[in-house]
């Protein structure tokens, strides 16, 4: 295994396949020289490994891999599994996809592929065994990445083929018989019960809305399938690979499959990061045009730190340090890092001077030990010819590589993230969101996001953990949006304020059992006796309608009350059809906020977080701080120079600030 560097290290993506063989020595001189240590390469080469079924060509790769070598570059190699070709494709058809709509999606981009596909996995098992003989001992190689990105272009689930025909088999395994099946979807509603596992199909184009319970399942089906897949390379390369990481690129927000279980066994996870081109789809609901905007040139910073908090959790290990035990050398990663425009949103503007080492920045705070950019030269064909790199398309430095060659590495050194505070994060209650949102402008992701900036513009660090972690030595744990509760994650969670952890609840917590129903007995289901309330009514909110709550505050998109059985109202609705009702409650060292407002969110947390000792700052909109390793970043995202205690903070910049 590479040894674990003492800062930060840098790395790009490269595409040798993509330019003649004479570029390669320059290209890895050139990496070298920019201050480079890592490659990653030929996750999509596989027409060029095997041009022919059976037949392969390794003698460009490993004059490839050989050039980088001797520049003492280390390669993270790749499977090639995200493009097929199209001798392949057109020999098996079978393999292809199906959309929502059941159409086949087709070769010639990228990820036609239906993970449940015999034939397909089979050809997965045998590339993948085939790189990894040919470069699994090699000295440059130092570890690798399964794939590339997982479930992007809406390919976590394919709604036909071979999918739909492993499902009512995956049923079959889970409930054993379909009265189990029958009960637990509630199919007696609307006559939708079933006599036979054939008649079963993928959720989609139905007249109306499928079941809830159907589509819960069926993503649960197709993540299980992912997971599965992944093992089996994984498998491979552990034992044609020995001593090399093991990772896969995951994508910012991806909900087509559940992290927590593809990520189970790899070495650590690593992510992409495009922030500009992330903001144009996921900026926080309701914050409208003039966010977008605004960040438009940095992309907006909660929405990259909670991805970099999330992968940083999402194998259960706590502080940056990884999966205990895997031997990690190095993770976790940023994999692809924007250094200039993307190709992919609707807009896509040049950075602000200074954002790649604002991100670069950000990146390492939030606990990677590699930030490898995408990619070294922009390429020249095809689909992403619009796309920069750090050098152009006539081979010349961008701003990009400027601003990397002007880093000062020594500056990041690698260490723990010191959180007190984790948030909870789980697929099968965003799964759920997405099923039935109820109200338009809220969604998992918005109501979760609204709670992790509110934590960050009060400048508390924050591991995003998984709904059923170990809990135990948080001060605050805070819940936004877990929507689905089983009895032993309310066993969890009463355990660890038993034990002394402050818990905030956001609305919709513990509103459906495991099967995507509603409690009988009435939401919090097996947590109302913690929570020691019962919901009464929920209210949801068109843009403009609004609910005031007490304390001055007005409640959009969402609202709901509570009856109370223990717990005391903090705030109450005023007026409306919530007249009176419990907004806010509280019961020992539980809270839950049942309106949806970011300042009464934020002053709920500001006043939680001080009675658990965990210091808070009020910063300024787009000042943020973090913590790693026993120093600061302090970070400005704005386009104007922001005063902040006593210092002048340069637009689109940062400084480190020693001690935490
Ligand atoms: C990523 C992908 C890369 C490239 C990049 C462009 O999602 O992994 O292959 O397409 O986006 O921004």
């Amino acid at each position: 295994m590479t040894e674990r560097s003492t800062h930060l290290q840098l790395g790009s993506c490269d595409y040798p396949e993509h330019v003649p063989a004479d570029r390669w020595a320059t290209y890895a001189r050139q990496q070298r020289e920019l201050g480079l240590t890592f490659v990653r390469l030929a996750e999509f080469a596989w027409s060029r490994m095997e041009p022919r079924p059976g037949e392969y060509d390794w003698a460009w790769l490993d004059r490839a891999v050989e050039a980088y070598h001797a520049e003492g570059l280390r390669v993270v190699m790749c499977t090639p599994t995200a493009t097929p070709p199209a001798w392949l494709i057109r020999a098996h058809p079978e393999i292809l996809p199906y959309d929502a709509q059941g159409r086949v999606r087709d070769f010639g981009s990228r990820r036609h592929y239906d993970f449940a596909s015999p034939v397909y996995r089979e050809h997965s098992r045998r590339i993948t065994r085939a790189v990894a003989e040919r470069y699994g001992q090699h000295p440059a190689v130092v570890g690798w990445q399964t794939d590339n990105e997982f479930a992007c272009h809406g390919t976590g689930r394919s709604y036909g083929g071979a999918s739909a025909a492993a499902f009512p088999e995956w049923l079959r395994q889970k409930y054993g018989t379909l009265d189990a099946l029958n009960e637990a979807w509630g199919n007696v509603f609307w006559s939708m019960e079933y006599s036979d596992w054939g008649q079963i199909r993928p959720p989609v184009l139905t007249v109306t809305e499928p079941n809830p319970s159907h589509i819960l399942d069926y993503y649960r089906f197709s993540s299980d399938l992912i997971r599965d897949f992944q093992a089996e390379q994984v498998a491979i390369l552990r034992e044609l690979s020995p001593g090399r990481f093991v990772t896969h690129n995951f994508m910012i927000f991806e909900s087509g499959f559940d992290h927590y279980e593809v990520a189970r066994g790899l070495d650590f996870a690593t992510w992409d990061n495009y922030p500009t081109g992330m903001l144009e789809f996921f900026a926080p609901s309701g914050t409208g045009e003039d966010v977008k905007t605004r960040y438009a040139r940095t992309g907006h910073p909660d929405l990259i730190a909670f991805n970099h908090d999330l992968y940083r959790g999402v194998l259960g290990g706590r502080n940056g340090l990884g999966r205990e035990g895997a031997g990690t050398p190095n993770g976790p990663w940023v994999m692809e890092q924007e250094c200039g425009p993307v190709n992919w949103a609707p807009y896509n503007a040049q950075p602000a001077p200074g954002a790649v080492q604002l991100w670069t920045a950000q990146a390492w705070a939030h606990g990677a030990d590699v930030v490898s950019y995408f990619r070294w030269r922009a390429a020249t064909m095809a689909q992403e010819v619009m796309h920069s790199g750090l050098l152009g398309h006539d081979e010349q430095p961008t701003r990009g590589y400027e601003e990397v060659a002007a880093l000062d590495l020594g500056q990041f050194p690698v260490g723990p993230v010191p959180a007190r505070v984790a948030l909870l994060h789980d697929y099968e209650s965003l799964w759920l969101y997405d099923a039935q949102p109820h109200s338009a402008s809220m969604s998992y992701w918005a109501q979760t996001v609204a709670y992790y900036s509110a934590l960050r513009s009060l400048g508390v660090d924050v591991d995003v953990v998984s709904a059923d972690a170990d809990l135990s030595g948080y001060a605050v744990v805070v819940a936004p949006a877990i929507t689905l509760m089983t009895p032993e994650r309310a066993q969890r969670w009463a355990d660890a304020v038993q034990g002394g952890t402050r818990l905030v609840c956001g609305p919709r917590t513990a509103f459906r059992t495991p099967s995507g129903q509603t409690w009988a007995e009435g939401q919090f289901g097996p947590l109302s006796s913690l929570v020691g309330a019962h919901l009464r009514q929920y209210d949801s909110l068109r843009p403009g309608l609004e609910d005031a709550v007490s304390g001055g505050y007005s409640a959009r998109f969402w609202a709901e009350s509570y009856r109370l059985e223990g717990a005391q109202a903090t705030h109450t609705y005023r007026g409306g059809p919530l007249d009176g009702e419990p907004a806010v409650i509280r019961h020992g060292n539980v809270t839950v906020i049942g309106a949806h407002s970011e300042a009464l969110i934020r002053d709920v947390l500001r006043g939680v977080l001080e009675e658990a000792g965990v210091p808070t700052t009020d910063l300024p909109e787009g000042v943020r701080l973090s913590h790693r390793a026993g120093v600061t970043l302090v970070q400005n995202w704005t386009g104007q120079p922001v005063e902040w205690q006593g210092r002048t903070l340069a637009p689109v910049s940062f400084e480190v600030i020693a001690g935490a």
